[in-house]
C-alpha cells in the first residue's frame, strides 16, 4: 500500500517521492512530471487536488477561416493528427464562397431543480408559476456581478417527469450567463431558490444542478463548397458533381446509422473540442451537450446536415450547443487560454460559439471530403509515420527520411522505423 494518507495536504514535491516508491518510477520520469509547462506547477496545484504535474498537448493553429467577413486565426490544442490541417483546408475550400456565416442564441442556461414528495402536481405547478417574479428575483439576489454585466436569471420552466420512483416536478431555472460558461452562476442560483421552492410546493428537493443539455444556447455555422473547387480537390479523380453527391451518400450514411452517425459527430468535435481545450474551457460539457442535443428527438443524428443547392454547390450547415466562456474557470487561469483568446480576438462568449461552430462544419466537411473521395488513410499515415518515426528515435531530417520510406515500403512500425534509421546511420 502506498502512503497516501492525507496526499492533497501534501506539496506537489512530497507527492512525487510517494508516487515514485510506489509506482517504482525513475528520476526521468519523475522529472517528466516535474518539468510543468506554463502553468506552472503552482497554479496547477491551486486548480485540482493531488497535483503532481501537468500534462502538454500540441497548440496548433487553424488556418483560413472566413467567418461573417472577418478572417480568425484558430488556436486548437489536440493529440490527433490532421484535424488541424483538414479544418485549414476545408476552410480554405470555403473562401472560395464567402467562407462561413454563423449565428448563435443569447447565452442561456438551463438549471434543474428536482422536487418530489409534493401532494399534487398541478397545485405544485401552478404555485411556481404564480410566484415566478419572486423566484426569479431571489435567483438574481444570488449573484449581483452577472446581473451587473446584463446576465441573470430570465425564465422558469416547469416539468413533469414520471419515474419508477414516483412523480417529479423538475424546475427548469433559465440564466443568461453573459460571457460566462454559467455552471457557478447556475448552481448558485438553484441552490439559493430551493428553500422557496419547497415551501410553495411543500415537497422537498432533491437536485440542483445545471443540465449540459445547453439547447436555448445554440450555435450554428453554415458554408458552401462549390463543386468546381471540390472537382479539383479531388485531383481530377472525380467530376465536381460526383464529389458533390458523393459528400451527400456519405452524410445519408450518417443519417439512417447511428454506427456511422457517432462516427460523423465524432470528427465534429475534433474540431471543436480543440478550440475548447485551447480555450481553457470544459470539454466535458461541450461533449455531453453535443451528443444529448443529438439524441434528443429520440433519434441520434448528425449535428450536420448537407444538401444540393440549385447551381449544383454542395452546402453545409451545423447547429450545435455549445457553453463556453470568455471569463472564468480556467479561461482566465490557464496562460496558454488567454493567450488562446487573445488570438481569436473574440469579443464575447457567444463569438467564441459561433467560431467553434464553424470550426466543427469544416473538420466535418474535411472528413467526408476525404472518406468519400480518396480516403484518409494517406494523409493520416503520413503524419502517424513521422511520429513512429520520431518514437524509434529519427532526430531532425533523419524524420522524414524515415517516415517516406515506411510509407514508401507500406511498412509503418516501430520496428521498420528502427531498420531504417540504422541503414541511414551507417
Ligand atoms: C477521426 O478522428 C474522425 C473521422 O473518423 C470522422 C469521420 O469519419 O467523419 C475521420
Amino acid at each position: 500500500m502506498g502512503d497516501f494518507q492525507k496526499f492533497y495536504e501534501k506539496s506537489p514535491e512530497e507527492r512525487l517521492k510517494i508516487l515514485k516508491d510506489f509506482a517504482g518510477l525513475s528520476e526521468e520520469d519523475v522529472e517528466v512530471l516535474r518539468s510543468t509547462g506554463a502553468l506552472g506547477i503552482e497554479t496547477a496545484d491551486r486548480m485540482i487536488e493531488n497535483v503532481v504535474g501537468t500534462s502538454e498537448l500540441p497548440f496548433a493553429l487553424g488556418l483560413h477561416f472566413l467567418i461573417n467577413g472577418k478572417e480568425y486565426v484558430i488556436p486548437m490544442c489536440l493529440e490527433e493528427p490532421s484535424v488541424v490541417a483538414a479544418a485549414s483546408f476545408a476552410a480554405k475550400l470555403a473562401e472560395h464562397s464567402g467562407g462561413f456565416k454563423t449565428s448563435s442564441d443569447e447565452p442561456v442556461m438551463i438549471g434543474q431543480i428536482q422536487i418530489m414528495g409534493f401532494e399534487n402536481f398541478e397545485s405544485a405547478e401552478k404555485a411556481i408559476l404564480e410566484n415566478k417574479e419572486e423566484i426569479l428575483s431571489k435567483a438574481n439576489e444570488r449573484d449581483s456581478v452577472l446581473v451587473s454585466f446584463g446576465g441573470g436569471a430570465r425564465d422558469l420552466e416547469v416539468r413533469r417527469i414520471e419515474s419508477e420512483v414516483g412523480v417529479m416536478l423538475v424546475v427548469h431555472l433559465l440564466v443568461d450567463v453573459r460571457d460566462a460558461m454559467g455552471a457557478n452562476a447556475v448552481n448558485t442560483m438553484c441552490e439559493g431558490i430551493s428553500p422557496f421552492l419547497e415551501e410553495l410546493t411543500g415537497g422537498y428537493v432533491r437536485l440542483r444542478i445545471i443540465s449540459n443539455l445547453a439547447d436555448k444556447r445554440l450555435a450554428r455555422a453554415k458554408a458552401i463548397w462549390k463543386k468546381e473547387d471540390l472537382e479539383k480537390s479531388t485531383k481530377g479523380f472525380m467530376k465536381g458533381e460526383e464529389a458533390v453527391n458523393a459528400i451527400l451518400e456519405a452524410y445519408h450514411l450518417a443519417l439512417n446509422d447511428p454506427y456511422r452517425c457517432a462516427t460523423h459527430n465524432k470528427g465534429i468535435m475534433n474540431g471543436v473540442d480543440a478550440v475548447v481545450i485551447a480555450t481553457g474551457n470544459d470539454f466535458r460539457a461541450v461533449e455531453a451537450g453535443a451528443h444529448a442535443f443529438a439524441s434528443v428527438s429520440g433519434k441520434y443524428k448528425p449535428l450536420t446536415k448537407y444538401y444540393k443547392n440549385k447551381e449544383g454547390d454542395l452546402v453545409g450547415e451545423i447547429e450545435i450547443p455549445i457553453a463556453v466562456g470568455t471569463v472564468g474557470g480556467a479561461t482566465r487561469t490557464k496562460p496558454e487560454a488567454k493567450v488562446a483568446l487573445k488570438i481569436l480576438g473574440v469579443k464575447t462568449a457567444k463569438e467564441l460559439s459561433e467560431v467553434m461552430a464553424a470550426v466543427g462544419l469544416a473538420q466535418n466537411f474535411a472528413a467526408l471530403r476525404a472518406l468519400a473521395t480518396e480516403g484518409i488513410q494517406k494523409g493520416h499515415m503520413r503524419l502517424h509515420a513521422k511520429n513512429i518515426a520520431v518514437i524509434a528515435g529519427a532526430k531532425g531530417d533523419e524524420t522524414d527520411k524515415v517516415s517516406e520510406k515506411m510509407i514508401r515500403e507500406k511498412k509503418i512500425s516501430v520496428d521498420s522505423a528502427e531498420k531504417i534509421l540504422k541503414d541511414i546511420r551507417k
